[in-house]
């Protein structure tokens, strides 16, 4: 039931350009760049008039709604609050009919999910929800679900769920935009065409870094911390890579923003410390690649301080191995839909560092698959 893999997990990691494809399938037309969502209890008229989107979700499906609010702020213009759903109902939040609520959830059944649904519903917001389980407690109570066809995750730490969760994200922003009118019927197209290619990007990353994240999880799978890095939408995937290694390998590890660093985090940077900094661009977009210098400099504050960096980068870019120790080289693609690469080479690190100190990947202690306990 492993399909010949030594772990769920490892299977998960793997089925993530098939999860990524199924989420698309039948929603996006490649002709026009238009998005079709599912039937729901919410108008375009509505979508047109709201004011706000306000995400609440816990653990990864937060980080993706991080991710989220890139998105949809970028392509409609729209402000988005991303919120902890384990923090939402406890500071009387503001919220009314004219704000949309969206919870992330692979299991929809996650309890501090759900009760930020009903916060959100008692204050007069209609929600939607992206969610993994047809029928789940999530959707009973949503106005509308979109549904990631990641098929049943077992793992306990979500890998195919995230990146169906990344990809459901960006066809709703683009959805958004659509019917907002802020973006062109051209753009649409690309992006389309562009998400249309992510998933054999995925199995291209899967054949080519697999060996490499092994080798790199021998020379770090005894370090103590990790840090890891990343700016703008990149930041929740340092987040994400943070808590793939510390669920899994029992490693502390901390997500930061690459620019936050020399506000207090550098003091904790010595030749001990490995330092993964997500530094993609996407050379088309003058905003990504004003970023990606940035984040270069920052990697030089931590190479100053002799900080072992492990750099993921997009294929081509020559500059950045003259910097760093390591790099590991992916697809480049446009900014938004960078984050669905970029996080499966932390996934294998976190994984392969896992397994070579002994640990039970698939079931790490303490933790359940789904928290049904508030
Ligand atoms: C981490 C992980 C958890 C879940 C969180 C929310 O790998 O799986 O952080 O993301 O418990 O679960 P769902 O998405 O089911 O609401």
């Amino acid at each position: 039931e492993k399909a010949g893999y030594k772990h769920f997990m490892l299977k998960e990691i793997n089925e993530q350009p098939r999860a990524i494809r199924d989420t698309t399938l039948g929603r996006v037309s490649l002709e026009t760049g238009k998005v079709f969502l599912a039937e729901m209890q919410i108008s375009e008229q509505e979508f047109k008039d709201a004011t706000q989107i306000t995400i609440a979700a816990c653990g990864t499906s937060w980080h993706a709604g991080l991710a989220g609010k890139f998105m949809i702020e970028r392509l409609a213009r729209l402000p988005v609050d991303v919120d902890y759903a384990s923090e939402y109902r406890y500071r009387d939040p503001i919220a009314d009919s004219k704000g949309l609520g969206l919870l992330i959830t692979q299991s929809g059944e996650t309890a501090d999910t759900i009760a930020a649904q009903k916060e959100l519903i008692a204050k007069g917001s209609k929600t939607l929800a992206i969610c993994n389980v047809v029928g789940a407690a999530v959707s009973r109570e949503a106005q509308g679900t979109i549904t990631t066809n990641a098929g049943p995750e077992i793992g306990v730490a979500s890998t195919k769920a995230f990146t169906a969760q990344l990809t459901a994200l960006f066809l709703f922003a683009l959805y958004l935009a659509q019917v907002r009118g802020t973006i062109t019927e051209a753009q649409s197209r690309e992006l389309v065409d562009e998400l249309s290619k992510v998933p054999g990007k995925v199995e291209e990353i899967l054949r080519s870094i697999d060996d490499q994240c092994c080798t790199l999880a021998k020379s770090f799978s005894t370090a103590r911390d990790f840090l890891f890095l990343g700016r703008g939408i990149h930041y929740p995937i340092a987040l994400e890579g943070a808590l793939k290694l510390k669920e899994i390998s029992y490693i502390h590890a901390e997500g930061y923003p690459a620019g936050e660093m020399k506000h207090g985090p550098n003091a904790l940077i010595d030749e001990t410390l490995p330092v993964v900094c997500i530094a993609t661009k996407d050379p088309n977009d003058p905003s990504s690649v004003l970023k990606y210098e940035k984040t270069l400099s920052n990697i030089q504050e931590v190479t100053a301080r002799s900080g072992r960096v492990i750099a993921v980068a997009i294929n081509g870019d020559d500059q950045i191995g003259q910097l760093v120790e390591h790099v590991i080289h992916i697809p480049q693609a446009p900014e938004l839909l960078l984050p669905i690469l970029e996080v499966v080479p932390l996934q294998l690190l976190a994984y392969h560092i896992a397994v070579r100190r002994g640990c039970d990947v698939d079931q790490p202690r303490n933790l359940a698959k789904s928290v049904t306990v508030e």
